[in-house]
C-alpha cells in the first residue's frame, strides 16, 4: 500500500492496513499536497476507506513505511483513530513486541463525551450559544 503513496515532497511513503470489527481489512496512503499542511496521512485514507466501505469500527492497524518499516502514527492520527476505534485498538509494534493499545499512545483523549457536556450546558443556559456573526447553535 505504501507504494501507491503520493508524496513526492517528503519522500516518505506510508500504508495503513487496519482490520474492521466486520473481519474486513481497509487500507490507506498517504497523499502529499504542495501546500504541505493540507497532506493527508495515511491514516486518514484508511479511515475514509473505513466510512465509505460501510465497516464500522477498527479493531487493529499497521502503519508502516515504503521500506517495510513500521511507524508510530503522528498525533493527529492518533485522535482520528480513537474516534473509529477507541482505547481498546490494537496498534502494530513490530513482531517482537506486543501491540500497544492505542489509549496507552493517547492517555485522556479528548472525545465526545465532551461536546455532550458542553450541549446539556449549553441547554441549561438557555439554549441558545453565539457561535459566529450570524450564526445560532439552537438545542
Ligand atoms: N504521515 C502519515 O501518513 N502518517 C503518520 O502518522 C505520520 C506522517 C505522512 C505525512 C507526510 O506525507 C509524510 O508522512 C511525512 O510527514
Amino acid at each position: 500500500m505504501a507504494a501507491r503513496a503520493y508524496a513526492p515532497y517528503s519522500g516518505l511513503q506510508v500504508g495503513a492496513a487496519g482490520l474492521c470489527e466486520d473481519g474486513q481489512v481497509v487500507t490507506g496512503c498517504n497523499v502529499e499536497n504542495a501546500s504541505y499542511g493540507l497532506t493527508l496521512c495515511a491514516e486518514c485514507g484508511l479511515v475514509s476507506a473505513m466510512a465509505a466501505g460501510g465497516h464500522k469500527r477498527l479493531v487493529a492497524v499497521s502503519v508502516v513505511a515504503g521500506d517495510g518499516r513500521l511507524l508510530s502514527p503522528c498525533g493527529r492520527c492518533r485522535q482520528v483513530l480513537m474516534e473509529h476505534g477507541g482505547p481498546e485498538l490494537l496498534l502494530d509494534a513490530g513482531e517482537a513486541k506486543p501491540p500497544w493499545r492505542l489509549g496507552e499512545l493517547l492517555p485522556g483523549a479528548f472525545d465526545s463525551s465532551e461536546l455532550a457536556r458542553a450541549t446539556a450546558k449549553g441547554a441549561a443556559e438557555g439554549g441558545e450559544q453565539e457561535r459566529a456573526p450570524g450564526r445560532r447553535l439552537t438545542k
